[in-house]
Order: C-alpha cells, then sequence, then structure tokens
C-alpha cells in the first residue's frame, strides 16, 4: 500500500496556486486584502481536509487488509518524514527482479532496455508546464497580463499621481526660500532644455530670448543672480511679454524654477560666456554685479 502525501503539501500548493492565479489574472483587484479571497482559501481548505479524512478512513480500512510484514514497512514508510521519502523515491534503484520484469528485447539485434516509466518529478514538471501554458495563454489574450506596454502605462499614471501628491503636499518653494544647490545643475539642465531652449539657445547662449551667459542682464530685480532669475520666472519680463512669468502661469513649478536657476546660475558663473564670435547673442542691458 502506498504512503499518502500529507495534506500540508496540499494545502501549501493550493495557496501558492491560488497566489499564482490570481496575480495573473487580477493582479491590480488588491485581492490579498479582499475578505473574498481569504473566504475562498478556507473552502478550499475545508474541502481539502474533508478529502484527506476520507482519505484517512480508506487508508485504516486498507490497513486492516495488510498482513503483519506489510503492516511494519507501511507504519516504517508513514513515519519517515515526507522529503526525505520524496529524495529517496527520486534516486531509488531497481533490484534485479524489478529490472527483469522492464526489460524488452529487441529479439533481431540481441540489444535489450530498460523500459523505466518517467521519474515522478518529471512528470509532475511536464504537466505543470501544459498548464501554465494554457493558463498563460488565456491570461494573456484576456487580461493585461505580461503586456509591457499596458505596464508602464499602469507606472507611469502612479508615478505622475504620486509627484502630483508629492508636490500637493510639499512645502512650495517660492522666491523667498529658494536657493542655489550644485546639486540641481544637472536637473534645471533638463528643464530648461524642456522650456527655454526655444528662445534662449543651447546652453544659454541666446536667440530671441537675451544671451544668459554674459554678464550684461536687461532686467536688475534682486541682489544675487540666483534670485534674480527665480524673479523673472516668478514675474515674466516687465517689458516684454515674450517672456512669460513661466511660475505663477504654471508652466513650471516653483521647484522646478530652484533647479533652472541653478543651472543659470551655473553657466553664467561658473563657466565662460559665449560671445559673439562663439555664436552667442550680442549682450543686451547694462553689466551687473551680482552679490554672491
Ligand atoms: C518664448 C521665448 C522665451 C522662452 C520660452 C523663455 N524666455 Fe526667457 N526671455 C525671453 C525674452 C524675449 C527675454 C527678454 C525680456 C526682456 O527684454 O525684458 C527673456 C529674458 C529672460 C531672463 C532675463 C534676462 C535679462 O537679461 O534680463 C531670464 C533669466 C530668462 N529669460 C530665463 C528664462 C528661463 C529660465 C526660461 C525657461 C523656463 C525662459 N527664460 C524661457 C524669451 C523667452
Amino acid at each position: 500500500m502506498k504512503t499518502r502525501t500529507p495534506i500540508s503539501i496540499y494545502i501549501a500548493l493550493t495557496f501558492g496556486i491560488t497566489i499564482l492565479a490570481f496575480e495573473m489574472f487580477a493582479q491590480d483587484s488588491g485581492y490579498f486584502s479582499s475578505v473574498y479571497f481569504w473566504i475562498l482559501l478556507v473552502i478550499v481548505n475545508i474541502l481539502l481536509l474533508i478529502m484527506n479524512s476520507i482519505g484517512d478512513l480508506v487508508e485504516n480500512q486498507k490497513f486492516a487488509k495488510l498482513t503483519e510484514v506489510e503492516k511494519k514497512l507501511f507504519l516504517a514508510e508513514k513515519t519517515t518524514p515526507y522529503f526525505v521519502r520524496l529524495w529517496s523515491s527520486a534516486f531509488k534503484k531497481q533490484s534485479q527482479s524489478e529490472e527483469k520484469d522492464l526489460l524488452i528485447d529487441h529479439g533481431f539485434d540481441g540489444i535489450t532496455e530498460l523500459d523505466n516509466s518517467l521519474p515522478k518529478w518529471w512528470i509532475g514538471l511536464f504537466y505543470f508546464g501544459i498548464i501554465f501554458c494554457a493558463v498563460y495563454l488565456l491570461a494573456f489574450s484576456f487580461t493585461d497580463y505580461a503586456h509591457p506596454e499596458k505596464e508602464y502605462q499602469k507606472e507611469a499614471k502612479m508615478m505622475l499621481a504620486s509627484i502630483a501628491e508629492y508636490e500637493k503636499n510639499a512645502p512650495q518653494i517660492n522666491l523667498e526660500n529658494a536657493v542655489y544647490n550644485a546639486d540641481h545643475i544637472a536637473e534645471g539642465e533638463q528643464i530648461f532644455k524642456t522650456n527655454c531652449v526655444s528662445c534662449h539657445a543651447d546652453a544659454g547662449k541666446g536667440g530671441i530670448g537675451p544671451n544668459l551667459t554674459d554678464k550684461h542682464w536687461i532686467n536688475i530685480k534682486e541682489k544675487s543672480l540666483f534670485k534674480n532669475v527665480f524673479w523673472m520666472l516668478e514675474n515674466g519680463s516687465p517689458n516684454n511679454p515674450t517672456m512669460r512669468p513661466f511660475i505663477k502661469d504654471g508652466t513650471i513649478t516653483g521647484r522646478d524654477a530652484e533647479k533652472v536657476a541653478a543651472y543659470i546660475y551655473h553657466i553664467n558663473q561658473e563657466q565662460n560666456p559665449i560671445t559673439e564670435a562663439q555664436g552667442g547673442a550680442a549682450p543686451q542691458g547694462e553689466i551687473a554685479n551680482w552679490e554672491k
């Protein structure tokens, strides 16, 4: 008589397969915190326990009919832990007499071969593969499962939502509390490329808007260069509406302005100006003496 697989293994497998199925078909439903998911698991476990009790009854009936030697063998096997049993059954050697039963004789060429059955773990994996294939195909055809584009869109949406949430709660940066930070230069450059390059040209060398790398400034509203740029972004140019109030009209946030102002400080104060000879726009306004 064969020993049965313990109920704990069935329960663990059921749990794993249920989670796998939910992950594939309903990964966004928050199933893990849903009561129904847990009720389903409880029901399935109750069914498993019932099946196990029936199995126990059948086993007892069969056990009563065994001979004394068979009973001893069965009990010995039953007390060995499941995984030890599994391991040794995977590597069990056949006895000579068992091999005789499996032997196929080709006859015509004198070659004999053993007609072993495939290992259990191999067959298990094979069937699991086939079933998983079908489930995967269904999930792929009828749900968003494993569609990289959909996953990307979903994540991008989530990120944007969390950025919006952050912006809502984070303290706003304004002219008073904005500070220069060298760590902002690289990010500021990206913001500049998106919002400013159309008028102020590459690296701020000037085009429709003035050259931002030289010492000449049209608008001098603040004592420091960094704050002056922030002022311009907040208010726009008082004499030329082409330079819009980017913060006030909601194109960029105060946080972005702090970064782009750091970038402009960097190209104006920490790099050489791009002169007319190098393709920069001609100086406009007066020479500014910025405070540090
Ligand atoms: C649509 C064109 C345009 C865009 C886009 C633009 N600017 Fe300007 N900007 C101008 C013009 C034109 C002026 C000159 C305003 C004036 O004459 O007072 C100016 C002036 C400035 C000044 C003051 C320069 C000075 O000499 O007084 C700063 C600083 C500045 N812009 C920064 C930016 C930044 C940073 C961005 C991107 C967020 C940006 N600008 C986007 C057109 C633009």
